[in-house]
């Protein structure tokens, strides 16, 4: 999908680095407004092509006063101005603006951090819905303050302490707010959002997801030539089923999947995804049963390292046979290659100061595209590209993928290897994991707790302890349950069941697995601990 496509006015943001700048584009999304966010120091042409209707210059670590500070590029102001676009800076934004413009910035006095009060100077431009007076709480966090505005600027908002909380020059369609609206920290915040864009920009909202996946369809059919065939690796994810599902409604069965089962996945996981991809969404996928495969090359391996790079190469030299003999069979090559890639992973941002990087573009490296063969020379498509995680759950209920489905607590490439501590092919590991697990997932989700907690399963642990179990000695395995609550993986709280849940579940555990004795939890958060064990 191209931003041009889009049924909505594009909100363009210019990232100087803010840990809230993604925020804003939620924010705004979350009104049905396209925002897109590109590096701060793009140049010109970069940001008129992509013809926005506002431009957001976000808040950064940075002080104007330091020499490479980031900044927008000669001539956006002017080509801002004589083409009635509205900018609004934010922070660090507010300051380029005023210097730029030929104001004043200086070094702060006093640094404004946090919860602060703001007062309204000025019934008019970002403040025409209050009255003169009215006081707000806002998030503010900067040091450099505005001593002198630029021509036509004036101030519309103070801080208790009388430092400028807000700025505007209606006349020159520029706005600056020393503060974050964007954050749950300014209960107005997103109030201001609305009134800004619809009523000072008269900005068009129209950012659905029915308009994003008609979109994206399109797209999709002019891109994939009429002849060409396309491949999938689904992991059973939300994002490449998703993603999937798309190219499938595009171009049909010229759409070829492959569901590879390593050996290493979850409780009866192959029977129910291939259920999902066959009956309710009618994917043409291949499942290819590669366990002896998998397990013969991880018997004896303990790091977990090892073990990630051994499952890596295993799936790789699959997907290659799949990719061959699909050639084979078609009589040429299949041209394209479907990836569940999603915005967060492609976002273009400022690297923090003193990273030794410069502000040109950085794109993450994600999970996804690591290690597919090179002389494959498929084409990439990626339709997920422009949308969060939440938005991807969204379209994926519009094309009917089963709510419960896209629910689905995430679970790591590597599988149940990397939650077998040690040795994956000893003492009937994989086995006793999987039984213990589904006790634990199935109680959690009779428990009604399934959508409350992020990511939960059980870890075996190769070690032995001794207990009793119906008059007789046992000298049997321990596992441990891990359930942790998170935003995005990145931190993370373990869960607090109450007592009478736990009990209910080790119970449970040990009267059904065989070869289990102990079942302990995992009280660490992340960090120090990671999610996984391994
Ligand atoms: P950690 O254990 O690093 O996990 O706190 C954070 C999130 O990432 C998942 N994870 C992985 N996902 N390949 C993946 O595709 C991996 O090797 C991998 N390791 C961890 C983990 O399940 C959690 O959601």
């Amino acid at each position: 999908m191209d931003a041009k496509e889009v049924k909505s006015d594009l909100v363009l943001i210019l990232d100087y680095g803010s840990q809230y700048t993604h925020l804003i584009t939620r924010r705004i999304r979350s009104l049905s407004v396209f925002s897109l966010c590109i590096t701060g120091t793009s140049p010109l042409k970069a940001i008129t092509d992509h013809n926005p209707r506002v431009v957001i210059l976000s808040g950064g670590p940075h002080s104007v006063h330091t020499a490479d500070s980031p900044s927008f590029p000669e001539g956006f102001a002017e080509w801002a101005e004589s083409n009635g676009v509205h900018v609004l800076g934010i922070c660090y934004g507010l300051q380029l603006i005023v210097q730029r413009l030929g104001g004043e910035v200086g070094v702060g006095e006093k640094q404004e951090y946090g919860r602060m009060e703001i007062a309204v100077e000025k019934n008019s431009g970002l403040f025409g819905s209050k009255r003169v007076g009215d006081r707000q709480a806002v998030w503010m966090s900067h040091g450099d303050e505005v001593l002198r505005l630029p021509d036509g600027f004036e101030v519309v908002a103070r801080s208790q302490q009388g430092a400028v909380a807000a700025i505007e020059s209606r006349g020159r369609r520029f706005y600056g707010l020393q503060y974050h609206p964007e954050v749950t920290h300014s209960p107005e915040g997103m109030e201001m959002l609305r009134y800004f864009l619809f009523d000072i920009c008269g900005v068009n909202a129209g950012w659905k997801m029915e308009n994003v996946l008609d979109e994206e369809i399109k797209v999709i059919k002019s891109t994939v030539g009429p002849e060409d065939h396309v491949i999938c690796a689904l992991s059973g994810g939300v994002d490449s089923t998703v993603a999937a599902t798309l190219v499938h409604k595009a171009i049909g069965e010229r759409l070829h999947c492959i569901f590879v089962d390593n050996g290493l996945l979850r409780y009866k996981e192959q029977e129910r995804v291939m259920a999902t991809f066959k009956k309710d969404l009618h994917l043409p996928v291949t499942c290819v049963d590669a366990t002896e495969q998998f397990l013969s090359n991880l018997k004896g391996v303990e790091d977990p390292e090892v073990k990630r790079k051994i499952i890596g190469k295993e799936f790789i030299c699959i997907f290659d046979a799949f990719a061959h003999d699909l050639e084979k069979k078609l009589g040429k090559k299949p041209a394209y290659l479907v990836q569940g890639t999603l915005y967060p992973d492609v976002i273009e941002s400022c690297p923090p100061p003193g990273t030794g990087r410069s502000h040109s573009h950085t794109i993450k490296s994600h999970h996804n595209v690591g290690g597919l063969p090179k002389d494959m020379k498929l084409k990439l498509i990626e339709p997920l590209k422009l949308l969060f995680k939440d938005e991807v759950r969204q379209l994926g209920k519009i094309l009917d993928v089963p709510e419960g489905f896209l629910k689905r607590h995430p679970f790591p490439g590597p599988g149940l290897a990397v939650r077998v501590l040690g040795d994956v092919t000893k003492d009937s590991a994989l086995d006793i994991l999987r039984q213990v697990d589904e006790i634990f997932i199935q109680s959690i989700k009779d428990a009604g707790l399934y959508d409350t907690i992020w990511q939960a399963f059980a870890v075996f642990l190769p070690v032995r302890s001794v207990g009793v179990q119906g008059d007789q000695r046992t000298h049997s395995h321990v596992v441990a349950l891990r359930a942790v609550t998170s935003q995005d993986g990145m931190t993370a709280d373990w869960y607090q069941f109450d007592h009478k849940f736990l009990d209910h579940v080790s119970r449970k555990i040990c009267n059904s697995v065989r070869g289990v004795n102990r079942v302990v939890l995992d009280i660490t958060s992340k960090p120090p601990s990671t999610i996984e064990w391994e």
